[in-house]
């Protein structure tokens, strides 16, 4: 879960980087100059299939995980105070995981979907659909807008335990600077998603277009 949960964070951090060109408010030239090199480069294109075999890699193993620990334990506490033993989110990992994986497969619907249909196997370079031009456009729904928020925030709660827990699981963690890897991690479950949903508001409200 923690190497899976720490490539996928890098790929947040490329996906968002990317993203943010948005903001140049270029009529999207610098985005869509990144965005075609991101959808013709070879070994970015290779990534994209180890991205998806991480993606599946941390959803059964977070599956699997969820049953290990119902079945460690058939029979129930007669008194549970989980409020008082352990934080929300960290109990509702499975919960969030489940939001977060609708909100890709809407996201993917509308974007990567399309996208690969139009490139095909060997038509990378023409094939290419206007990302830019299907975001101002998908983005004037503020329900789709609403999803957009909506999965950000899922991915806030899920970051907010899964960084600090993926240290302690492998064994990186260390009295010394628990502290400092716990405020880099809220920071990130803060600021990456808050970027995110920066992007769909940008949209919907003309400050980009
Ligand atoms: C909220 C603002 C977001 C916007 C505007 C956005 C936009 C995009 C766009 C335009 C693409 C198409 C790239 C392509 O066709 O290759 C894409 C792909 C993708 N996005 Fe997002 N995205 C957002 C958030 C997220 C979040 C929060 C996640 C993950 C939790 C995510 C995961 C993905 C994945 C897995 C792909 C396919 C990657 C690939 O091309 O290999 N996105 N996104």
């Amino acid at each position: 879960m923690a190497l899976t949960g720490l490539f996928l964070i890098t790929f947040l951090v490329v996906h968002a980087g990317i993203n943010s060109m948005i903001w140049f408010n270029d009529g999207g030239e610098t985005f869509s100059n990144w965005g075609h090199f991101m959808g013709t480069n070879l070994i970015i294109r290779t990534m994209e299939i180890v991205l998806i075999i991480g993606f599946l890699v941390h959803i059964i193993d977070g599956l699997l995980l969820w049953k290990q620990n119902r079945d460690a334990r058939p029979v129930k506490y007669a008194y549970s105070n989980p409020a008082a033993n352990s934080k929300w989110y960290s109990r509702s990992m499975g919960l969030l995981g489940t939001l977060i994986l609708i909100f890709l497969v809407i996201h993917t619907a509308h974007f990567w979907i399309p996208n690969r249909l139009s490139q095909g196997i060997s038509n990378w370079e023409h094939g290419e659909i206007d990302l830019y031009g299907k975001m101002v456009e998908i983005f004037q729904n503020p329900l789709i807008v609403l999803v957009y928020v909506a999965g950000c925030f899922s991915l806030f709660w899920h970051l907010l335990h899964g960084f600090k827990s993926a240290f302690q699981s492998l064994g990186l963690n260390n009295v010394k600077y628990n502290k400092a890897i716990e405020i880099a991690g809220t920071a990130f479950a803060i600021i990456v998603p808050l970027v995110f949903a920066l992007m769909p508001i940008s949209f919907y409200f003309h400050l980009v277009h």
